[in-house]
């Protein structure tokens, strides 16, 4: 079939109002749109700013009242756990409209925050859809991250109440969440007035008399009980969540996303770019802790009316690299949504794909990777492996949704391995030199998002209207700065090839070294350090400390190595990977005292490069190469 994306791409350059009223149609309003967008208001133009709606209404009751009410909406497998189940449209509204009764009892209200940090349970879909449902604004918090994050975020967002579980599960431990939940709000300067545990059998939780309270125990009262909450009717430009993401410093930025746009934009995408109809089983094989997991685990595709799956396991480990196979025959996935870096780990311990011999997948009908770079190698191997399309598309955390993809569902275009394709209807995107010129086909550049943002981009950053301004916008007048450096080829395809700042992406995570830097400057015997990102087999990058020790420190290196390892497991938890780290004498840097990371990332990588005009002192490249060598 010819792609019908040129023809669509050009229509909505054209018009983008009559593309987005057009697509706006997919969504049930209580007071629909009479335009798609306001130049004048917030900092760059809001969407749909005349519209009111619910994005639970949209995801859950649309569907339970009308066409699909005994489809599965959720599908629960945790291999983990040995645990399996199947939850319809019907029990889903059941659910999230009593967890909706139960906020509201416990004094949320609209607009009020409610931090989740949950590990890959129903429960955690139930509690994003129940803030949704009572216009609550969500904020969840990966479970990977340490109490000290946790604190940050509940700092940030001041949320009213806490939703939680007992615990984790990693093939290696139980992660108990609620002592690193009671540590985060000791840390933190605001304290929410609540916290709903669930109580999971693998660990339970000790509770604290009168603010917390038990999930399962509340849930069961309020059904018994016949407590229900409405979809409450909230502009489309009112806030659904805040999601946190690294940025250059420690202070993680907080992604506002809407409440219309969001639906718009995404809903859009199921049938444009994902090729799903109403009823398909979609698998996002991600966190609902990272954008992925908001976009493409809950909200999208039950906007669709499509079944999600929501996997609790890891692709290698639970219990074995056959883990995927046996969830695509099982429940009949027909896309899978990954971060290369899974497929990486199933290649590494089943080269030949012999697990995939055991099982039946011809559900499947496209693979899609994202998160990092899809190299070459794994695409070529997942495409010969699996016999279906395998489909790179680039996004972020502030976008939630592709910047730039092959569009399956408007027709597939030739697939260039290493590009993620081309731009999405409502971004243009251009590449631009560091003075802000256009660059030409095939020069690397900073990749930029020409404003305004398509819908469901983020509008601001949660009550940072100038830290948005100042990260995005100031750089590249009337452009959105991606953070990515890339090219566009000939036929005007995009190649993203680095990050322009201190993000470093370690197994599809995105994670600020920055924040790793002032995590180690902690230590009390480390004068200064760097952090960089090396490059890995499986995870694409890991991240490398070097330290300078305060003189005079006479403690063996090794020990202090590991403290500081510890240190950073402690402050940002164990999704940092933080494992390597050397001490050097001297770390290498400009004439004007700017550590030369770049260098140094170059040089633990063993890429060639040219030494730095501005550099003070060139002996200390071979210095740290030398160290290098010996680790
Ligand atoms: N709660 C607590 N700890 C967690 C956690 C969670 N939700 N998720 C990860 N961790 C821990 C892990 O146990 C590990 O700890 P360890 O140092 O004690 O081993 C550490 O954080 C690093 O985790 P991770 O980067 O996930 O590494 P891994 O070795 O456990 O698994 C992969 C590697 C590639 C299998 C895994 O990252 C993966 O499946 N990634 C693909 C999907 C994905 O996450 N995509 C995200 C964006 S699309
Ligand atoms: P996150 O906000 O966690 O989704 O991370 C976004 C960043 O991940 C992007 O800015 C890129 O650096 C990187 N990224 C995501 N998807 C891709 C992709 N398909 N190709 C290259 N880099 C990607």
């Amino acid at each position: 079939m010819t792609s019908r994306y040129f023809d669509i791409y050009d229509s909505w350059k054209a018009d983008p109002e009559s593309f987005w009223m057009k697509a706006a149609k997919g969504i049930d309003w209580s007071t629909p749109p009479t335009r798609a967008f306001d130049a004048d208001l917030g900092v760059y133009g809001r969407w749909f700013p005349d519209a009111v709606g619910n994005t639970c209404y949209n995801c859950v009751d649309r569907h339970a009242d009308r066409d699909r009410p005994g489809q599965a909406a959720i599908i629960y497998d945790s291999p983990i756990t040995g645990t399996k189940r199947s939850i319809s449209f019907t029990e889903l509204q059941q659910d999230v409209s009593a967890l909706g009764a139960i906020l509201l009892n416990h004094g949320v209200a609209v607009g009020d925050r409610v931090v989740i940090y949950m590990p890959m349970v129903p429960e955690a879909v139930v509690a994003m859809l129940a803030c949704a449902r009572i216009g609550a604004i969500h904020s969840v918090v990966f479970g990977g991250f340490a109490a000290n994050e946790l604190a940050k975020r509940i700092d940030a967002c001041q949320p009213k109440i806490v939703i939680s579980a007992s615990c984790g599960i990693e093939p290696n431990r139980i992660v108990e969440y609620k002592p690193l939940l009671d540590e985060a709000i000791e840390i933190a300067d605001h304290k929410p007035s609540a916290c709903l545990i669930v109580q999971r059998e693998q660990a339970t939780a000790t509770m604290i008399d009168g603010r917390d309270f038990d999930y399962g125990k509340e849930l069961g009262e309020a059904k018994a009980l016949g407590r229900t909450s409405d979809c409450v009717p909230l502009k489309a430009t009112d806030p659904l969540y805040i999601l946190y993401t690294s940025g250059t410093t420690g202070q993680p930025k907080g992604v506002v996303r809407d409440v219309g746009g969001h639906m718009v934009a995404v809903n859009w995408s199921m049938s444009a770019i994902y090729d799903m109809a109403p009823g398909d089983v979609f698998w996002a094989a991600s966190d609902v802790g990272w954008v992925v997991g908001h976009s493409y685990i809950v909200y999208a595709p039950l906007l669709r009316g499509c079944t999600t799956l929501l996997f609790e396991g890891k692709p290698v480990g639970t219990p074995d690299p056959g883990t995927f196979w046996r969830i695509i025959e099982e429940h009949k996935v027909a896309a899978l949504f990954t971060a290369p870096t899974a497929f990486r780990a199933i290649k590494k311990e089943d080269p030949k794909g012999k697990y995939l011999e055991d099982y039946d997948i011809s559900s499947l009908r496209t693979l899609f990777l994202a998160g990092e770079r899809a190299d070459p190698d794994t695409i070529s191997w997942a495409e010969d492996r699996l016999g279906v399309p395998v489909i790179d598309h680039w996004w972020q955390t502030e976008t939630g949704w592709a910047i730039a993809g092959n569009p399956v569902g408007l027709g597939r275009l030739p697939v260039k391995k290493g590009s993620p394709s081309v731009p999405m209807p409502g971004y243009d995107v251009q590449v631009l030199d560091d003075e802000g010129h256009a660059v030409g086909a095939g020069t690397l550049g900073n990749i930029v998002v020409k404003l305004p943002l398509p819908p469901s981009c983020l509008p601001t950053l949660w009550r940072a209207d100038e830290r948005f301004q100042e990260a995005y916008l100031a750089e590249f007048p009337g452009f959105y700065k991606t953070g990515d450096a890339g090219y566009v080829d000939d036929d005007g395809y995009l190649f993203i090839m680095s990050r322009t700042d201190d993000i470093i992406n370690v197994a599809g995570h995105r994670l600020s070294t920055g924040a790793m830097e002032e995590a180690i400057a902690n230590h009390p015997d480390v004068a200064e350090c760097a952090v960089v990102g090396v490059n890995d087999t499986v995870k694409g990058q890991l991240p490398m400390g070097f330290l300078i020790l305060n003189s005079g420190v006479d403690r063996a290196n090794a020990t202090i190595e590991m403290e500081v390892i510890k240190l950073v497991r402690e402050t940002i938890g164990p999704v940092a990977a933080f494992k390597s780290v050397a001490t050097v004498s001297r770390l290498p840097k400009t004439r004007s005292g700017k550590i030369l990371r770049a260098t140094m990332q170059k040089i633990a990588n063993e890429e060639t490069f040219p030494v730095p005009a501005t550099i003070d002192d060139p002996a200390i490249l071979d210095e740290i190469a030398a160290v290098l060598k010996a680790n």
